[in-house]
């Protein structure tokens, strides 16, 4: 799996560090809200789970699974739901959790998608951004890193379905998406 990888990221150290600067940033401005978090599965689990420990307010958590992607590296641009939130949204403050953030399409879907549903407030954040890919604007509220145009994978992060368990952000070598 290590061969597939061409370079190192992002450490796992500087991931760790970034999210509990999040984590306080959100913690600040959530108190008293009861925010529900919103992770967008597949590739959020890692995320999530060190962000929430990084939260220090009440709040609860949900999780939707979309596809956009399918097995290719690039966007199909169509979005597709397939696990909706199990919470009811009116009245909440939504915070929705990303893992990337290319295109921009999943986010502008989701946003809308759950913006009928009259939440009081949604909030976006993303551990990174890829800037140069987006094809919709959007704002984010949090994004952890601006990362350059490539690959990635780990930390949640898959290609095909792999690579999700590796412990940092690493940038694939061309050849195995290419083939
Ligand atoms: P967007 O809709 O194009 O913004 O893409 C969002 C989704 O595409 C993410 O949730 C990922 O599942 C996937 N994605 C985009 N770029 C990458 C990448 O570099 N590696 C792995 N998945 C990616």
């Amino acid at each position: 799996m290590l061969n597939d990888i061409n370079s190192v990221l992002l450490t796992e150290d500087q991931i760790q560090k970034r999210i509990a600067e999040l984590g306080a940033e959100i913690t600040r401005d959530f108190e008293g809200k009861d925010p529900l978090f919103v992770g967008v599965l597949k590739g959020c689990f890692m995320f999530m789970a060190d962000l929430m420990r990084c939260v220090n307010i009440r709040c609860s958590v949900d999780f939707m699974a979309v596809s956009s992607y399918g097995n290719r590296s690039v966007t199909s641009g169509a979005v597709e739901i397939n696990k909706d939130l199990s919470e009811d949204i009116e009245n909440r403050h939504v915070i929705v959790v990303e893992d990337i953030l290319d295109s921009g399409l999943t986010l502008n879907y989701l946003v809308n998608y759950l913006g009928v549903r009259n939440p009081a407030s949604i909030t976006l954040v993303t551990l990174l951004d890829k800037p140069a890919r987006r094809r919709v604007p959007i704002k984010v509220d949090y994004a952890g890193f601006e990362i350059p145009d490539a690959f990635v994978v780990g930390y949640g992060l898959d290609y095909a379905e792999r690579y999700r368990n590796l412990p940092f952000i690493g940038i694939l070598k061309p050849e195995i998406y290419n083939d």
